[in-house]
């Protein structure tokens, strides 16, 4: 097939490729170009057949619905998030999608936000590190990666005109961070914008974004899209260089050619989307030959199984409740035999594995009786038989309760209405924290929960995330002692769901007005002095960590080595994320108390010590200047702070920052 360029094709032809063909592919013109087939993601490969490409609500195929992205972020593991990328790959190529839509890198404003579950955090860096791993695992296979949704979506109620009003500087160091360090590690062969406005003007329509920012400061060469029906104007879009409009649009055609005739836009304007639409279209073809299928089904259910261990939450664990012991065990709750896998909406996975009851795997790893009752119904209605839970529970000497939010609560399109859990769950635990003094709970949710209702009368509580297909399997593993809980938290648990960040409910006129600026999650709480539940950082196992021996080398003017000392003092391996904050008391800016700019996850052997360490360059002292719109560092002192979790500091020391007196502001 001959590689055309732009002036192969005739006005019209460009005209109508700037805009799908149908629901899920770009123009061919008879063949004329290749076929570039999208699907979606980023939780699993959620793609409908080529015969149902041209009507939005097809069957799916069958595929592995892995950990969630907030599960990938909670293993703090780039390795893992690459892993994920892969097998979401693999099965792209099983069934032939050119480009995965996915990873969304938004940020985690507020726990309300309906998608939190398919984003990685609240922090930038954290947020943009795993975004790019994700995306190398899936390039690395052959397959495109749509990095979504651009910008400030982060929340889901009246997403399609709700105008979030946000300050350049948090745009800069909150917003628009974590794409900006994707595009610095990796290059995604297209970017989804998103629905909302941003600043007043849709996203599809702002070119200080896609233009100004995407490409000429953050170098973005693909091509940007629409998300689907965020194309309001398909000229007014095209001004904005937003290159490819989707799904399929009836006025667009005659919107762009009423344009051209009146001199609203050129055919330059065209031709600069054509041309990168045509770039993307061959670069598609050209990393074809790297499609290899490299894992079976079970493989795929293997690795994600490897993912979700690693991403559960160990919240507490009071009078060391938890690994179980061998003795006989209550296990309530439905969705223990039919878990909550994933949220709802454009990522939900069509599952093809067998969920095992996690009945079953806890009595074969415990080789003792396990009892269920299910105690509530799916959809979260009605407690079955509440006198019989608590009989039961008064006989037994462990109890683990699962209880979580399932697709009916949280969902894309809709924001969470509460962070606490359902009332029939919380009466469950209440009822058996009544009887029995050895609980457990497990929690499977999307986003943050307030579990205050309960914890101090419950031993352990681990939070489980959406871990997809292997729930179970990971569940059983933690529970038992098989695996240590290795996952921290991505994003703050505060006490009220508007503790952090205003009701993301509330929008009065559609405005959001994003007043907190910078101070985002862990930002905020600190800068607020406000108490969280569980720190953002947080995450228990089942041995102690001590930090020691920390050493600051400094290799350039803001270059930095840290290295410290982190020694197991348990009985078992055991993995740890060890955090790097850096934070600057006295500038002349309003600044966070101190912000993550690195982190590490190493496995340490029982007894025994690891050497970390890790590097601080000058995004790591910077801060958004928005008077000579770039980023800057101010002299001063900096402390850099190592820690367990963002409360949880174990080591600090400080740094003199010098920089040339004409880099400086007087
Ligand atoms: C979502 C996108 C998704 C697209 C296609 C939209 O509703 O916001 O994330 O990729 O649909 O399904």
């Amino acid at each position: 097939m001959k590689k055309l360029t732009v002036k192969d094709l005739s006005l019209e032809e460009k005209i109508h490729l700037l805009t799908g063909k149908d629901v899920w592919r770009l123009h061919t013109f008879s063949g004329k170009l290749p076929e570039v087939f999208v699907a979606d993601g980023p939780n699993g490969l959620r793609m409908v057949s080529r015969e149902n490409a041209d009507n939005w609500g097809g069957e799916v195929y069958k595929t592995t619905a892995m950990p969630n992205v907030v599960n990938v972020a909670n293993t703090w593991n780039p390795a893992l998030a690459y892993e994920n990328g892969k097998v979401i790959a693999d099965e792209c190529i099983e069934h032939d999608a050119d480009v995965l839509l996915a990873p969304g890198v938004n940020i985690k404003r507020s726990p309300l936000c309906g998608r939190n579950f398919e984003y990685f955090s609240e922090d930038p860096y954290l947020a943009g590190v795993m975004g790019a791993e994700y995306i190398k695992g899936v390039q690395d296979k052959g397959i495109g990666t749509s990095l979504k949704h651009y910008a400030v979506n982060s929340s889901e109620n009246d997403r399609l005109c709700m105008n979030a009003e946000v300050d350049e500087r948090a745009l800069r160091e909150i917003y628009l961070r974590p794409f900006e360090i994707v595009l610095q590690e990796t290059k995604p062969t297209t970017v989804m914008c998103s629905y909302n406005k941003v600043n007043g003007i849709h996203a599809s329509e702002n070119r200080y974004l896609l233009k100004d920012i995407l490409r000429d400061i953050f170098g973005f060469d693909g091509i940007v899209i629409s998300d689907w029906g965020a194309c309001h104007n398909r000229w007014k879009s095209l001004k904005a260089t937003l290159d490819l409009c989707m799904p399929v649009k009836e006025d667009a055609f005659a919107q762009v050619k009423t344009a051209l005739e009146n001199g609203w836009v050129s055919e330059e304007d065209v031709d600069f989307c054509v041309e990168n639409l045509l770039n993307f279209i061959y670069r598609i073809q050209e990393m074809k030959p790297m499609r290899k299928l490299e894992f079976t089904e079970e493989q795929r259910l293997e690795k994600a199984k490897a993912i979700a261990t690693e991403s559960m939450v160990l919240l507490q664990n009071e009078n060391c409740a938890l690994p179980l012991k061998k003795i006989p065990t209550l296990l309530l709750g439905r969705m223990a035999e039919f878990p909550a896998t994933c949220g709802g909406g454009s990522s939900e996975v069509s599952s093809c594995h067998k969920h095992p009851h996690l009945k079953d795997l806890l009595a074969e790893k415990l080789g003792v009786e396990v009892t269920f009752r299910s105690a509530y119904e799916a959809h979260l209605n009605g407690l079955s038989s509440a006198r019989e839970c608590m009989d039961l529970a008064a006989r037994y000497d462990q109890v683990v309760v699962v209880v979580g939010e399932d697709t009916s609560l949280v969902c894309e399109g809709m924001n969470r209405t509460d962070i606490k859990l359902h009332p029939k769950h919380l009466q469950l635990i209440d009822n058996v924290t009544r009887v029995c003094d050895n609980v457990i709970v497990v929690i499977e949710a999307g986003s943050a929960v307030d579990t205050s209702a309960f914890q101090d009368k419950v031993n352990a509580i681990l939070y489980a995330g959406y871990a997809g297909d292997a729930v179970n399997y990971a569940l059983s593993d933690l529970l038992t002692g098989a695996a240590a809980p290795s996952g921290k938290l991505s994003e703050t648990f505060p006490y009220e769901k508007d503790d952090l960040c205003p009701d993301v409910n509330f929008t009065p006129g559609g405005v959001d007005s994003y007043g907190e600026g910078v101070f985002v999650g862990y930002r905020g709480a600190e800068d607020m002095g406000v108490d969280v539940l569980y720190p953002f950082g947080h995450g228990l196992s089942y041995v102690d960590f001590r930090y020691e021996n920390l050493q600051v080398e400094k290799k350039g003017e803001t270059d930095y080595v840290i290295s410290y000392d982190i020694y197991n003092e348990g009985a078992v391996d055991a993995a740890e994320v060890s955090q790097v904050y850096v934070g600057q008391a006295a500038a002349r800016v309003a600044r966070p108390v101190k912000e993550l700019k690195a982190f590490s996850k190493d496995v340490i052997p029982a007894r025994s010590k690891k050497h970390v360490s890790v590097t601080l360059d000058h995004s790591a002292f910077a801060y958004y200047n928005v008077c000579i719109k770039d980023w800057h560092v101010e002299n001063g002192t900096f402390t850099v702070y190592v820690g367990a979790s963002s409360q949880d500091i174990r080591l600090t020391q400080k740094i003199i920052v010098t920089l040339p007196d004409e880099t400086q502001f007087t």
